[in-house]
């Protein structure tokens, strides 16, 4: 296990449970738990997959109950799983916590469309807390505009003087916020990272500037990386060392890893950006061996 950590921003190379036993119990504002979901992704060599359901849910039930020791009494546990194990992982919770909200992140198709039945365009994310007499819900952060259809102002013509209804709301229990997408600029090399904005209406709405936030499956980094834009302090747990260089770039915590800069890679498409702009002033052809980036 390594840890690394500047300006209250803290990561932990190493496996989940490893990393949470070394978390002060009670210490946690909000934890974001988006872990690897048993359906055969690749991170990076490390093959998402449990001989059985009954091996991940064991797997999952272990670090679920570390998570909630290191949550304060007032914490806010969001929990994203896939589509078919989210019922047990539900009903697992909702035994300890307040299951506020039941999300649905829903969002456009990208790639192959499933041809023989309906396929799946949302994730589940399930929003709990400790003491539901107790917990933080900051609703004027995250308000959206209302949107009824209408180009008029709607008039609520039920009240003694009649008023034009509030144009802002709390967003419901259905979300649309787009995949990230490699021409993105927030795009890492990851096959599941979350986008910030998703992050940002978890972030705002359940901790406060200064809350510590957990992330035990921080793949890109999206969540530190949010809480610290918006004044919250951070502690993420990775066991790929590959995706701890991109925490380690996109948390400032420093340039150089094992005597190497990081950098993020340029993509292929700003490469032949380059590569134009190269010709353009140079009048010649650049060979793509004298490209620098990899
Ligand atoms: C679904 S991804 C998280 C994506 C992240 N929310 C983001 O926005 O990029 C799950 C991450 O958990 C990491 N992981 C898998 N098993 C782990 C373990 N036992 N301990 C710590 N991290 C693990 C994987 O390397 C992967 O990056």
């Amino acid at each position: 296990m390594q840890i690394y950590e500047k300006d209250y921003h803290k990561i932990i190379y190493a496996d989940v449970l490893e990393g949470l036993n070394t978390i002060p119990n009670q210490s946690i504002a909000l934890i974001f738990a988006d872990p690897p979901y048993n359906i055969g992704k690749n991170f990076n060599g490390r093959i998402d997959r449990w001989e059985s359901e009954e091996a991940y849910l064991t797997w999952c039930y272990q670090w679920i109950e570390q998570c909630l020791a290191k949550l304060k009494p007032n914490g806010t546990f969001y929990l994203m799983a896939a589509t078919q194990n989210m019922p047990y992982l539900d009903i697992y919770l909702r035994k300890k916590m307040t299951i506020l909200s039941r999300i649905v992140w829903s969002y456009d198709s990208s790639g192959v469309q499933a041809k023989n039945y309906f396929g799946s365009l949302y994730e589940p994310i399930l929003h709990c807390v400790k003491d539901k007499n107790n917990y933080i819900f900051n609703a004027q952060d995250v308000m959206v505009e209302a949107k009824t259809g209408a180009i008029r102002k709607l008039i609520d013509y039920r009240k003694p003087i009649p008023t034009a209804y509030n144009t802002k709301k709390i967003p419901g229990n259905v979300w649309q916020f787009p995949r990230v997408r490699y021409r993105m600029l927030e795009y890492e090399e990851h096959p599941t990272q979350k986008p910030t904005t998703l992050l940002e209406r978890i972030i705002l709405a359940s901790s406060n500037p200064g809350d510590w936030v957990l992330d035990p499956f921080a793949g890109t980094f999206t969540t530190s990386f949010v809480a610290k834009q918006h004044g919250r302090k951070s502690i993420s747990i990775e066991i790929d060392e590959s995706y701890l260089k991109i925490g380690l770039r996109r948390l400032e915590i420093c340039s150089e890893y094992q005597g190497k800069t990081l950098y993020k890679p340029i993509k292929t498409y700003q490469q032949r950006a380059n590569l134009t702009l190269f010709e353009e002033t140079h009048g010649t052809s650049l060979y793509e061996n004298n490209l620098e980036y990899s």
